[in-house]
């Protein structure tokens, strides 16, 4: 890895792939946190999971700067990073809204009727797959298996498992009330 500074921004280049790298980096007690990760595993790449949580959570998003700050942190090629969070679905690279709404596509969600519901949702939520509300309330993504086949469809909302989501009702019985929080926040 080669490093140099200009003005406020470094660039990294990691095995060819260049990086502008604005000033991002962890708090002291985000540090901390990954401190005592890394120090639970011989290997620092078993940490790369772990770590990139901590990353999302702190920036929200894991931006190519993020993930050049993670591979840094960890010393791990930026392409290992990349590879795992391109990988996973819970990680993200762009920015998603508050309530990130993801519907499950694959096989036994399908059959059960996931694509019915994503319908619903893009109808109620105002935004197509892959959108996310200018509000910042929602962003809609359809993913593949939640590990939940047993009972599909499954709807995942940021960290929450939403199971047989099988009608437009049980939808709308989870998301009317993030809907009417969401514009109460508005209207404050
Ligand atoms: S197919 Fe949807 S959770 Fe596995």
């Amino acid at each position: 890895m080669r490093r140099w500074r200009r003005d406020s921004v470094f660039v990294v280049c990691f095995e060819g792939v260049v990086v502008k790298r604005m000033e991002v980096r962890f708090t002291a007690a985000q540090e901390e946190e990954i401190g005592a990760i890394v120090g639970r595993y011989s290997e620092r790449s078993a940490a790369l999971i772990p770590v990139l949580f901590v990353a999302q959570e702190a920036f929200g998003t894991l931006s190519p700067e993020v993930l050049a700050l993670v591979a840094q942190r960890l010393e791990l090629p930026l392409v290992q990073v990349l590879s795992v969070v391109q990988f996973y679905e819970m990680f993200h690279s762009q920015p998603v809204g508050r309530h990130h709404v993801q519907v499950c596509q694959s096989i036994s969600c399908a059959l059960l009727g996931s694509g019915r519901l994503v319908a619903h949702l893009e109808k109620k939520l105002g935004v197509r797959v892959g959108e996310t509300r200018p509000d910042g309330a929602f962003s809609l993504s359809r993913v593949e298996c939640l590990a939940s086949c047993g009972t599909a469809p499954v709807m995942r909302i940021n960290d929450v498992y939403h199971e047989n989501m099988a009608s437009p009702e049980a939808i709308d019985a989870v998301i009317d009330p993030l809907m009417e929080a969401a514009a109460d926040r508005k209207s404050e």
